[in-house]
């Protein structure tokens, strides 16, 4: 049987591998980041979909426009962690399927979490209508993508579910889930890594 991606990650985040992921996520996330928000002269309310230990969470919400700033995770280690290192920080021990926010938020994002779920198609769905606000903006990064073959293995070797696709299967996955101007990119591309596939779309209502 295959372990769950949320127990395992609560297993990690109690011997602490939740600041090595955020180390090795944080060049791409930062590219990431920058790409979502450029441009951007308004307000937001910021979501982390599966944040970890919150990191990203904590980054965003010093920016002058965030207005607010949550982040949801279903490993009880990680969220553990988040409030550990931020009391007063907003974090939810959730399964992102089951959470919607009382106020819908400009800018979603998620970092190496989408791959997990065995339909991401019904997780995309559920975030566009139940936490995206109108004109508001989903962004993913993921590493387990066809045209990163060392990823492949990922599985196997964590006995956990992966979802794997491509950039043209995930662009057209958020195109039916209602999302606008939709795009693939890369971040943190060097010669030994094709980088982290980016996934964006707008919701234009
Ligand atoms: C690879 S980690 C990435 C964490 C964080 N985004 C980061 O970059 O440090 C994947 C995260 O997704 C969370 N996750 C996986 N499936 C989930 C689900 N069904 N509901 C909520 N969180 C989930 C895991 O608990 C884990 O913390």
């Amino acid at each position: 049987m295959q372990n769950k991606a949320t127990e395992l990650f609560s297993d990690w985040a109690d011997i602490g591998k939740d600041e090595g992921m955020a180390e090795a996520h944080s060049p791409a996330v930062n590219q990431i980041l920058e790409q979502a928000l450029s441009g951007n002269k308004s307000h937001f309310n910021f979501i982390d979909a599966g944040c970890g230990n919150g990191w990203v969470v904590r980054k965003v919400r010093e920016m002058p426009l965030c207005l607010s700033a949550c982040g949801i995770d279903g490993a009880k280690g990680m969220i553990e962690n988040a409030r550990r290192i931020d009391p007063g920080g907003d974090y939810h021990l959730a399964d992102l399927l089951s959470w919607s926010p009382t106020v819908k938020a400009e800018l979603i994002f998620s970092m190496e979490v989408f791959y997990y779920f065995k339909s991401p198609e019904e997780l995309t769905r559920h975030i566009v209508d139940n936490w995206l606000a109108p004109s508001g903006r989903l962004i993913i990064g993921i590493d387990h993508y066809t045209g990163n073959p060392d990823s492949h293995s990922w599985p196997e070797d964590l006995n956990v579910h992966m979802t794997l696709k491509d950039a043209d299967e995930w662009i057209q996955l958020f195109r039916d889930a209602g999302l606008s101007s939709c795009t693939t990119s890369k971040a943190n591309v060097s010669k030994k890594f094709p980088g982290t596939l980016v996934v964006s779309g707008d919701l234009i209502v």
